[in-house]
């Protein structure tokens, strides 16, 4: 457990999801796959409260229990407008939409969507539904502590703008390659986001997913790069 003196909890279910418990005891899910997602330990499964959800892209590794959880525990689900038109045809009620570059206050936190470099389409019965462009999120707790969820992505130069802009405290960031950054485009990652702490996420999951923390950490000794990276088992929480 590493204690970062700050009033909230941020909990790794595996794979690229977290749960995030705020100071005002909100309780926010960033892409919401747990009941199927294989990394998410077992007593992590059972979400009893969540007020606020964020959906990365239409992935089913992102949002394949969006649907479920968005019905049965009603949070705001804050997401792009596609993925808000697809659930609504599911007859999910509480979506928030947005588009980036903007911010939205849901639970007395700040929600930016941020740009990300990825695929967005929605599996659904046999067929690919457009689901818009996938994002990051910058949330912003209510002491104004800032955590950055990149979702998927690759690298990309819009990262200098989000660190200019949001200064994030905690950078969640993918690092398992194939499908998003390694370890190495990590790196470049935060020395543009320039974080203060960094939380592996996107790796593991499968063995396809390659990239491990401690290839970011030597990517980020190459850099001369102090960021602290930090490593959580799936189920672990930082508070
Ligand atoms: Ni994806
Ligand atoms: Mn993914």
């Amino acid at each position: 457990m590493t204690t970062l003196k700050r009033g909230f909890s941020l909990t790794w279910l595996g794979h690229n999801s977290f749960k995030l418990v705020t100071r005002g005891a909100k309780t926010v899910l960033l892409d919401p796959w747990v009941e199927g997602n294989p990394a998410t330990p077992k007593e992590q499964k059972q979400l009893d409260k969540v007020d606020v959800v964020t959906i990365s892209h239409g992935h089913g590794d992102h949002m394949g229990d969006a649907v479920t959880i968005a019905k049965k525990l009603k949070p705001v689900v804050v997401c792009n407008h596609e993925i808000h038109l697809y659930l609504q045809r599911k007859g999910v009620a509480n979506t928030s939409p947005m588009n980036k570059g903007g911010t939205q206050e849901q639970a007395g936190l700040k929600f930016t969507m941020v740009h990300a470099t990825h695929s967005s389409g929605i599996e659904d019965g046999g067929q690919v539904i457009y689901g818009g462009e996938a994002c990051g999120y910058v949330i912003t707790l209510e002491d104004g502590t800032r955590v950055y969820h990149a979702g998927d992505t690759a690298v990309h130069a819009d990262m200098a703008l989000i660190g200019e802009l949001y200064q994030p405290d905690i950078a969640l960031l993918p690092i398992g390659d194939l499908y998003t950054m390694s370890p190495r485009e990590a790196a470049v990652a935060v020395r543009m986001l320039k974080p203060k702490y960094v939380v592996p996420a996107h790796y593991g999951t499968f063995p396809a997913l390659t990239g491990t923390p401690e290839m970011l950490r030597e990517e980020l000794d190459r850099l001369k790069l102090t960021a602290e990276v930090i490593v959580l088992r799936p189920g672990e929480s930082l508070s």
